[in-house]
């Protein structure tokens, strides 16, 4: 089994845990959501498309396994690297890069590191595509990342 396909299992062992039916919903849409524009994001910035895609799976882990709190980027960066340890397949500058965008991923305000923004980016672009009749937060960082994949969007105000 790929490396990809074994953190796969291990985050859906957490999405298979929720109690209620619309929180496991969300948790399979937002990740694997996450998971995609980050492939898709890593193609198109010439990153690396496993670790990205391994860092979209992972981001939100904090949240869907303890529930929400604020501090979920740190936490999740933590629990991240000690599921990735486990692992045991995983090198060390591969575990940092991963552990550091998810610590940043809450910052969007904040510029950091290529793949802690393709996080950030992919996180904003799920979420507007989940509901496209929410408002939009993010809407500078979003218009950016329409430009990036040769889009132009029309915001509603
Ligand atoms: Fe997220």
């Amino acid at each position: 089994m790929g490396r990809l396909e074994l953190v796969k299992n291990e985050i859906d062992t957490v999405l298979l845990n929720q109690e209620n039916i619309a929180d496991q919903r969300d948790g399979i849409v937002h990740l694997y959501g996450v998971a995609q524009n980050c492939t898709l994001l890593a193609i198109k910035r010439k990153l690396n498309v496993e670790l990205c895609t391994i860092i979209g799976l992972l981001h939100d882990i904090y949240t869907y396994k303890y529930g929400y709190v604020k501090e979920h980027a740190a936490l999740g960066a933590t629990e991240a690297e000690s599921l990735l340890r486990d692992l045991e397949i995983f090198t060390e500058e591969e575990i940092q890069i991963i552990k550091t965008a998810i610590s940043h991923h809450s910052d969007k305000k904040t510029k950091h590191d290529k793949y802690s923004e393709l996080l950030k980016d992919a996180d904003v672009l799920q979420n507007s595509l989940f509901n496209a009749t929410f408002e939009i937060k993010h809407k500078k960082r979003l218009k950016k990342i329409y430009k990036n994949l040769g889009m132009k969007m029309k915001m509603k105000q």
